[in-house]
């Protein structure tokens, strides 16, 4: 039978704790382990960690021009111009944002791509742009993509519940240049292709020199890093000195310790197996792990004791968002009304302090382990550049979790402070705001300054 005491409440609750914290010895393990797999992957064996060339190095601040940007890889599709005056100001001066359907993300490519041309053609009328000049659009392209140059790139697999059919294994580029055909647009030049995290380090080292790392933290989590061109062992060209933007994908890193709500969501989701880190780190899985476990703590009768239709309201997959979560741990009021208030809209009312204290908790239970991950990571990004960290480094971020989800940074920067001592005061994470737009749009500008 199952004890439902507060004594067993509480217990269950340092099991929560226990079995979600992640130790400082825990963190020097992973970062051993990270090593090893950035290595594989930059010598191209094996790894959980694909380490893409991205082709392309840092900018020098100094890049100017008018560009159109797309951003594809999330639940938004936008498209942007911007504008460079190569003094580091990256202007946005008009733009749209496009939710996309999910028939589109999860139906065929063509129709995925025919949408996005569709928004392509909307923003032009819109803009009133004049259709018989050429301008330069730089594609920012959220997936793991195999780059062979800078405006070529097939999709290696999907990520973040989008599953349209027919582009894993094409250049996505190819398949943008013939949806444009179809629709007879012919004013567009795409010029490059970027990973959202390598548009956030553009973005940031645009104005900032000491910035060598670009991570995400939103829907899905990634990072690129600035390496030297000799260490990327696999890639095959002539020229061995400089540096290259390399892209991690390190949502896939698998030498993670999963638990029995890891593993059901991992199941349940559209690409089983893969991507471990990402679904314990991640905007679009924290909601659903601390669904899960609230079911279990339901399931015990350790919550909602005095709402017998409870259970019912969070029964269903993806009912709870990490969106919810933020307003449930930012909630800073005595009685915590706003989780009370969160809960009603939910279909629970007369919900008790208690309850409310535990959900609290339990959101911080979940989201500490994300930021400790997420810091984890990037230590062992930064120790592999900067061993002994003897230089100051600048990390650009962008994506909701990082920007909004309360307290996720300052859990961050303890945790460096924990591993590093005084010298986490060399780490600084910044916010770049909107990498993957004017990014990639600064990622088009080097590519055009650096031919030949
Ligand atoms: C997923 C994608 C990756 C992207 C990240 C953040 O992990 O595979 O390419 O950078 O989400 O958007």
């Amino acid at each position: 039978m199952i004890d439902t005491s507060p004594v067993a409440c509480k217990e269950f609750f340092s099991y929560l704790e226990k079995l979600f914290s992640i130790s400082v010895s825990d963190i020097r393990a992973m970062i051993k382990d990270f090593h090893v797999e950035m290595g594989r992957g930059l010598s191209g064996d094996e790894s959980s960690l694909k380490m893409i060339p991205s082709f392309i190095d840092k900018p020098k601040g100094n890049e100017r021009g008018d560009f159109f940007a797309l951003d594809l890889g999330g639940t938004n599709f936008r498209v942007l111009a911007v504008k460079l005056d190569g003094k580091g100001n990256a202007r946005v001066p008009f733009a749209s944002k496009f939710a996309i359907p999910q028939e589109d993300m999860q139906g065929t490519g063509v129709a995925l791509f025919d949408f996005i041309v569709g928004c392509i053609d909307a923003f032009l009328t819109e803009n009133q742009v004049d259709r018989s000049k050429t301008y330069d659009l730089a594609f920012t392209f959220s997936f793991p993509v195999e780059q062979t140059s800078i405006a070529v790139g097939k999709l290696i697999v999907w990520t973040k519940g989008f599953t349209a059919t027919g582009v894993q294994g094409r250049d996505v580029v190819g398949l943008l240049i013939e949806a444009l055909k179809r629709k007879n647009i012919s004013c567009i030049n795409i010029t490059a292709l970027a990973n959202d995290t390598v548009g956030t380090l553009a973005a940031r080292s645009y104005v900032d020199p000491a910035c060598d790392m670009g991570v995400i933290m939103g829907t899905g989590t990634n990072a690129c890093y600035r390496e030297s061109i000799s260490n990327i062992e696999k890639l095959d060209v002539p020229i061995a000195d400089g540096h290259m933007i390399v892209n991690m994908e390190w949502g896939n890193f698998d030498k993670v310790r999963r638990t029995c709500y890891d593993r059901p969501l991992d199941k349940a989701s559209v690409n089983p197996g893969a991507m471990f880190l990402e679904k314990m780190v991640s905007g679009m899985y924290l909601g659903e792990i601390t669904r899960l476990v609230l079911v279990d703590l339901i399931r015990r009768d350790l919550i909602f004791g005095n709402q017998a239709h409870g259970a019912g309201c969070f029964a269903k997959r993806g009912s709870l968002r990490t969106k919810g979560m933020s307003r449930i741990e930012g909630d800073k009021t005595d009685r915590l009304d706003g989780v009370a208030l969160f809960f009603k809209t939910n279909g629970i009312s007369n919900i008790t302090l208690h309850d409310k204290i535990l959900l609290q908790r339990l959101c911080r239970i979940v989201s500490a382990r994300a930021a400790r991950l997420g810091a984890a990571a990037i230590s062992a990004v930064l120790t592999w550049i900067d061993p002994k960290l003897k230089d100051v480094h600048t990390v650009g971020i962008d994506g909701s979790l990082f920007e909004k989800y309360p307290g996720f940074k300052t859990k961050m920067d303890d945790m460096f402070k924990e591993l590093f001592g005084e010298k986490a005061e060399r780490i600084t994470l910044v916010h770049s705001k909107d990498g993957s737009g004017k990014g990639s749009a600064i990622i088009a500008a080097v590519a055009a300054s650096s031919k030949p």
